[in-house]
């Protein structure tokens, strides 16, 4: 993933989406005061996109590290065996976690997931940055499938991206999210 890359998702990307919350808070506010009248539907969706994609991109860059430093290779621990556990190996889990990011809809997310219930990980499979959640579970680790992730380094190519995600994914995060 390169600097230029990372900056403009970042700085960019990112930054809009918090823009976006906001702007939409202060119109609550306003309207809450009696001051605008608000079309409710379309702005709670919006404030779902937007506060979605400021959660789940800051989820991301947390579950990011350099390569050949902290991040690249493969979890160890209780998250490596519960890897082995639900999805029957590593690579396995890669490649299912591989084909939910590729196959996403227009743009979306790949998450690994936790049921605090029964204890399982799942993956999910998000379009834009919150349709297809399932409540109340934890999410342990995402990668974007948004063009804005990868089109300076790749251009269109997905695929691409997703197979080459590996090598900064840091696993010590994830597995102190899996707690
Ligand atoms: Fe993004």
């Amino acid at each position: 993933m390169s600097e230029e890359q990372l900056k403009i998702h970042h700085d960019k990307h990112h930054a809009a989406y918090v823009t976006g919350a906001n702007a939409i808070l202060e119109k609550l506010d306003k309207a809450h005061k009696g001051e605008i009248e608000l079309d409710l539907k379309a702005e709670i969706k919006a404030l779902s996109f937007n506060i979605g994609g400021h959660v789940m991109h800051s989820l991301f860059w947390e579950n990011l590290a350099p390569a050949g430093k902290s991040g690249g290779g493969e979890p160890t621990g209780k998250l490596a065996d519960k890897i082995k556990e639900d999805f029957g190996s590593f690579d396995r889990f890669r490649d299912e976690f591989n084909k939910a990011g590729i196959s996403v809809e227009g743009s979306g997310w790949a998450a690994l997931a936790h049921c605090k219930l029964t204890g399982r990980l799942l993956l999910m499979q998000i379009e834009k940055h919150s349709v297809n959640l399932y409540p109340n579970f934890d999410i342990l680790m995402v990668a974007d499938a948004f063009e804005q992730a990868y089109y300076i380094d790749y251009k269109n190519d997905r695929a691409k991206f997703f197979g080459a995600i590996w090598e900064v994914i840091n696993w010590k995060k994830i597995s102190e999210r899996l707690g």
